[in-house]
């Protein structure tokens, strides 16, 4: 099994610099509504910027109607910079389809979007998808059971041999992540405020308390017991906070 990837759902620079330094930004998804949500931003620089902070890929979505349109719109984007991943919408009549079969012969790397059921997974796997997203809570309201979707998608790639590694997207709680890494996804794109609650566990908490109490009881007894360094900080940390 690879390593499961975490993706940034989100086009805030400054949340794709913060996550940088945690070390969890394997690549980044938008999409519309995240851009509309940054305000004002020059669409081409923001990529851009992400491009350049984040080392993995950055998927931009697709917004033209026809087939032509989004085959120029989506060479566009991948000239941009060679992390772009081109977001294609799958759609009921095959035309995201074939967009996504010519950009793969193209060699443009593309992320197909907005999939709800196994069937669409494996379609756009098939029709040379670098990247298939499913939609857990969309799914989910739809009536459909995410999690058995990635179970099957998981383990129908593995004995078949088809490439397309499932992103699961359409994430709420730090719990549909849990749920979605344990059924196996490849990579689950989080936002930022989700992932920001994940480190948390009150448990953690109150245990990491209780060895900082501990700790400053052995240094009332045994003062000198800390090394130098540490000692002369804590000095410093309790002075500023009195
Ligand atoms: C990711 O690629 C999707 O665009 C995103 O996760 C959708 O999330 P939403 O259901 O919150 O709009």
């Amino acid at each position: 099994m690879a390593i499961p990837q975490i993706f940034l759902d989100t086009a805030s620079l400054d949340e794709c610099v913060e996550l940088s330094k945690w070390g969890l930004a394997d690549g980044v998804t938008t999409n519309q509504k995240i851009f509309l949500s940054e305000g004002g931003v020059d669409f081409k620089k923001r990529v851009m910027d992400i491009c350049r902070v984040v080392n993995g890929p950055v998927s931009v979505e697709t917004t033209t109607k026809t087939e032509d349109e989004l085959l120029a719109e989506a060479r566009e984007y991948a000239s941009w910079h060679k992390r772009v991943v081109v977001k294609v919408a799958m759609t009921a009549d095959g035309m995201g389809l074939k967009v996504v079969h010519q950009l793969s012969k193209e060699e443009i790397r593309t992320n197909m979007t907005l999939m709800m059921t196994y069937n669409q997974l494996i379609m756009a796997a098939k029709a040379g998808a670098t990247y298939v997203s499913l939609f857990y809570n969309r799914a989910k309201e739809a009536g459909e059971d995410p999690l058995k979707i990635i179970r099957d998608y998981v383990a129908t790639a593995k004995e078949s041999g088809l490439k397309a590694r499932i992103i699961v997207g359409s994430i709420r709680t730090p719990e549909d992540v849990a749920s979605a890494f344990a059924a196996g996804a490849h990579i689950v794109t989080i936002p930022t405020k989700i992932l920001r609650q994940m480190p948390f566990n009150k448990r953690t908490e109150e245990t990491r308390e209780e060895f900082d109490k501990a700790w400053q009881e052995f240094l009332a007894i045994h003062g000198g017991g800390a090394p130098a360094g540490v000692a002369a900080r804590q000095k410093r940390g309790a002075r500023k906070q009195r």
